[in-house]
């Protein structure tokens, strides 16, 4: 079942947008070498609080944490830690929130100092992906025509889109239906209506799409140890357009 948000609903999940793009927006400026993924974590906890509203993965499935924070070759869902970032890391971080009763989720990956050019055109190629996502996120539309968007634009930079996870729905649950694969062929699955909100979130490594989950149930990692990056935002379909709701 696919719950369409009404006006006052999307400006409710504004707020959750908005709380979670600061957040995204604050780590950036915290991340730096030295700095271990549980300080970023209890950081957000005790700012998400603050605002009054309540981190959407802690507890969820019995994730134990409020951010994912995946370094590297790890793809999603690492739980963050006391190891500590280092100079030419990059850092994907996932967080969720649900304030007056509306989830937000979003997610970037961030480079820890100085890193490789190839470490660069990764994360902007992912970024890349998920706005061309974003703009096929019409109402007519198909979720196909997003998931294939993301996927050729990841494949024409060499690049490979993991398919073991997709976005989702978003709305008082943080998962909803319909699934939103990132790849795909365009003009296939459910049609998108105004008042659908969903998470495009697309992981993409710089080698093969596999993926394996560690004997912590959790962290996913590239098969072949390449680095991989994500993008997500929350975007909602509108007879505008697509409103991105993650954002400041
Ligand atoms: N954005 C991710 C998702 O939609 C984060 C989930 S982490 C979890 O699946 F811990 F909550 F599972
Ligand atoms: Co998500």
């Amino acid at each position: 079942m696919i719950y369409l948000k009404s006006k006052e609903e999307i400006e409710l999940m504004r707020q959750s947008g908005r709380l979670v793009a600061l957040i995204l927006s604050q780590l950036n400026k915290i991340i730096t070498p030295g700095v271990t993924t549980l300080e970023l974590d209890q950081w957000t906890e005790d700012f998400i609080r603050r605002h009054g509203a309540t981190p959407a993965f802690k507890g969820y499935r019995g994730y134990p944490s409020t951010i994912c924070a995946s370094v590297n070759h790890q793809v999603v869902h690492t739980i963050p830690s006391r190891e500590k970032l280092k100079e030419g890391d990059i850092i994907s971080i996932d967080v969720g929130v649900k304030l007056n009763g509306y989830c937000g989720d979003a997610a970037a990956t961030f480079p820890v100092g100085i890193v490789s050019s190839a470490a660069i055109r990764l994360m902007e190629v992912t970024q890349h992906c998920l706005y061309k996502g974003i703009e096929q996120a019409l109402a007519g539309n198909r979720i196909g025509d997003i998931s294939y968007a993301v996927q050729a634009m990841a494949e024409a930079n060499g690049f490979s889109v993991v398919r073991e996870y997709t976005g989702h729905g978003i709305g008082r649950n943080m998962h909803e239906e319909p699934q939103v694969p990132h790849f795909g062929l365009p003009h296939t699955g459910p049609r998108l209506r105004e008042g659908m909100v969903l998470a495009i979130e697309p992981m993409v490594n710089s080698g093969a799409y596999q993926v394996e989950v560690l004997s912590d149930g959790w962290t996913v990692i590239t098969k072949d140890r390449s680095l991989s990056a994500q993008f997500e935002h929350t975007v909602a379909i509108t007879a505008e357009g697509p409103d991105i709701l993650s954002k400041l």
